[in-house]
């Protein structure tokens, strides 16, 4: 087998029930890591861009679960199954998913943003949106001009 150009170790650690850490296989870890392998074998990309690999805890337990990409060297956080054709996306084009990718402070529980700063807005103004490239300036609405 050749060597991918991209390593993703996904924590698939399960801790005891009750254990105050919990686990990522406890978030669905294994969902993730079985589809995210599944979904890259399907369209082609598991034997040249990335190999999807289990892993044991990566130590960012209250981020999970969580995704290392090597040799890249970023961590996906609070990682979901409707995030995975994301992540699958942006491994076929060589980009990564910006908003699933950990800050510095992640990797400290005492500083890491909350789960909210990783999902995606639930409001998606796109391009094809009514209200994409339209200015928000009154001042350029028409509404400010009068007589
Ligand atoms: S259990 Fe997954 S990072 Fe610790």
């Amino acid at each position: 087998m050749p060597q991918r150009k991209r390593y993703l170790f996904v924590c698939v650690n399960k801790r005891a029930d009750g254990e105050p850490k919990g686990s990522c296989a406890a978030l669905g870890a294994n969902e993730i890591y079985n589809t995210l392998k599944g979904t890259l074998k399907k369209q082609g990309l598991a034997k040249v861009e990335a190999r999807t690999c289990s892993s044991s805890c990566l130590d960012t337990c209250w981020v999970g679960p969580t995704i290392a990409v090597e040799p890249d060297g970023y961590f996906y956080g609070h990682v979901t199954l409707a995030d995975v054709p994301e992540i699958v996306a942006a491994i076929a084009s060589g980009t990564r998913v910006e908003r699933l990718v950990m800050a510095p402070e992640d990797f400290d529980e005492a500083t890491a943003r909350p789960k909210s700063a990783f999902q995606k807005p639930a409001i998606d103004v796109g391009r094809d949106s009514a209200f994409a490239g339209r200015s928000i300036d009154p001042a350029s609405s028409g509404g400010a001009e009068g007589g």
